[in-house]
């Protein structure tokens, strides 16, 4: 997809699309669909309590039925949700999403989960990637993401995309603002981890 492209609502809620992870794992990443509540529902007593704690930053309890036909029956104007399917039967593996205020706002909040499991083959990276190469065609020109200061991979994870960064870090979380209307690039991939590397000696 190039940056001109235009991916409207409906075009979203349709979203398909087969990719190999950068480690060679071959998975799909398609629009949540209403009927993945019930998958979910299974999955989630499967998730270790530092993987719910790195994606809602405190203790949570399994949801309701009820709760995640909200997540996962969503308006595609403002929110581009997307899940990463693997294997033969297709079983859900990741999820993440962008949010905006309004379908005109230019700015997106992002959060994603990979399940345990599948954690370190590259199916976050994948997602992330995906979520924002989709993310600019849908309008979205920076996108925000609250990560917790001992969550590494996810902060790798962000650094590896090579988009503009800055991060600002308050009371054990870093806000993290990417500038994803510009090309990615290896030198803001470097520039980003010779500051990560400033953190690390300061702290
Ligand atoms: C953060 C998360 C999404 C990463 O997904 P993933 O599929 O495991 O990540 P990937 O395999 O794509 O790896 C991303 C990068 O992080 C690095 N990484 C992965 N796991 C790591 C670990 N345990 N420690 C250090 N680095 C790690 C990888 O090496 C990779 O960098 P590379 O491309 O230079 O190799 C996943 O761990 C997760 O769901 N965590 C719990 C929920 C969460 O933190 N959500 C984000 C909230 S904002």
């Amino acid at each position: 997809m190039v940056t001109d492209e235009i991916l409207t609502a409906d075009e979203a809620s349709r979203y398909y699309k087969r990719v190999p992870t950068h480690k060679g794992v071959e998975v799909v990443i398609r629009a949540i669909r209403p009927d993945d509540k019930y998958e979910i529902l299974d999955i989630f007593p499967t998730l270790s309590q530092r993987t719910l704690y790195m994606r809602f930053f405190r203790v949570i309890e399994a949801p309701s039925l009820e709760s995640l036909s909200r997540y996962t029956n969503v308006d595609f104007a403002t929110t581009l949700a997307f899940v990463v399917t693997k294997g033969p039967n297709q079983n859900i593996v990741a999820a993440g999403r962008l949010i905006r205020a309004t379908e005109h706002s230019k700015v997106a909040e992002l959060s994603c989960l990979v399940v345990d499991h599948y954690q370190h083959q590259g199916v976050g990276n994948a997602l992330v990637a995906d979520l924002f190469q989709a993310g600019k065609a849908w309008g979205i020109e920076q996108v925000i993401a609250l990560v917790h200061s001992e969550n590494h991979p996810m902060l790798r994870l962000l650094k590896n995309q090579g988009y503009p960064c800055e991060m600002l870090f308050d009371e054990g979380e870093f806000t993290v603002t990417l500038d994803i209307s510009q090309p990615p690039s290896d030198e803001n991939r470097a520039s980003y981890r010779t500051t990560m590397a400033a953190m690390h000696q300061a702290v």
